[in-house]
């Protein structure tokens, strides 16, 4: 059955755990929605993970659009969540709705994701007002990675964990129908989750929230830019692709690739008419 925001807002009041994983592409699209993961985020991950930034600052929506249309051809029953990329809707309520309408329109998406707290609660509330679902994301925003000082935890002081515990409450406010918590410390993801009724979805947040997202690539072990310390490795996929990789090279300088059952036949008399 296709997931929906709506779906989702259930899970939460049954007290059923949520699944989430990202993809930016049809072939992992379609691996990610057989498995029965609950929805897809086309994160703007993809700019680190799949185009090789340092961040996720130089994302564009025609990346974002590209890589969400994708997605959306391989995904059958998972929800379907676009980011909007860095200054695609922090310019103006205008360009976020209108940019949200593009991740919907032309990438496909059933709902958007964005990165703030009370600065966006009037952009969210405007987009959720054209009927486009809108999932939150607090703690360690990836966007604001230059005004954050880096990649760090956050909420850790109580001014920084009440901040964090109002817009969760704002957003929830707002429209949003579910949010994201990036690297925020265990018990301050618990206290948020128990204080809304949309679901917490977490990352670096513990087992506390409603569920769980992680990057593809960090989970598979096939990323070595970075390993946060929260990406659990299910499978070493990246060292695999190396072995095969190898294998392959060898295989064609030994000439035992490609044997006879990957070639095609023909009538060979036909070769010794041929001038
Ligand atoms: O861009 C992304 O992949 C994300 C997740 C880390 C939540 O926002």
């Amino acid at each position: 059955m296709k997931n929906t925001s709506v779906t989702f807002r259930e899970a939460k009041a049954k007290g059923q755990k949520l699944s989430m994983l990202t993809a930016y592409d049809y072939t992992t699209a379609k691996l990610v929605d057989e498995a029965g993961i609950d929805a897809i985020l086309v994160g703007d991950s993809l700019g680190m993970v799949m185009l090789g930034y340092e961040d996720t600052i130089s994302v564009t929506m025609e990346d974002m659009i590209h890589h969400s249309a994708a997605v959306a051809r391989g995904t059958k029953n998972a929800l379907l969540i676009t980011d909007m990329p860095f200054m695609s809707y922090q310019t103006s309520v205008y360009d976020a709705v209108v940019n949200a309408g593009r991740l919907m329109k032309e990438g496909r998406a059933q709902a958007v994701k964005l990165e703030g707290g009370l600065e966006v609660c009037a952009h969210v509330k405007a987009i959720v007002n054209a009927s486009i679902p809108v999932c939150g994301h607090l703690g360690l925003t990836p966007q604001s990675v230059n005004a954050l000082g880096g990649f760090k935890v956050q909420g850790k002081g109580e001014e920084a964990a009440q901040r964090i515990l109002d817009e969760a409450r704002a957003l929830e406010e707002a429209g949003a129908f579910a949010v994201v918590l990036e690297c925020v410390p265990r018990a301050l993801a618990e206290k948020i989750t128990e204080s809304i009724s949309i679901p917490t979805i977490g990352i670096g947040a513990g087992a506390g929230c409603d569920g769980q997202v992680l990057v593809y690539q960090d989970m598979l072990a096939m990323y070595s830019d970075m390993a946060p310390k929260f990406a659990k490795q299910y499978a070493q996929v990246g060292s695999q692709m190396k072995q095969a990789f190898a294998a392959y090279k060898q295989e064609i300088i030994d000439g035992v690739f490609p044997a006879a059952e990957h070639t095609f036949k023909m009538d060979e008399t036909i070769i010794d008419k041929l001038y």
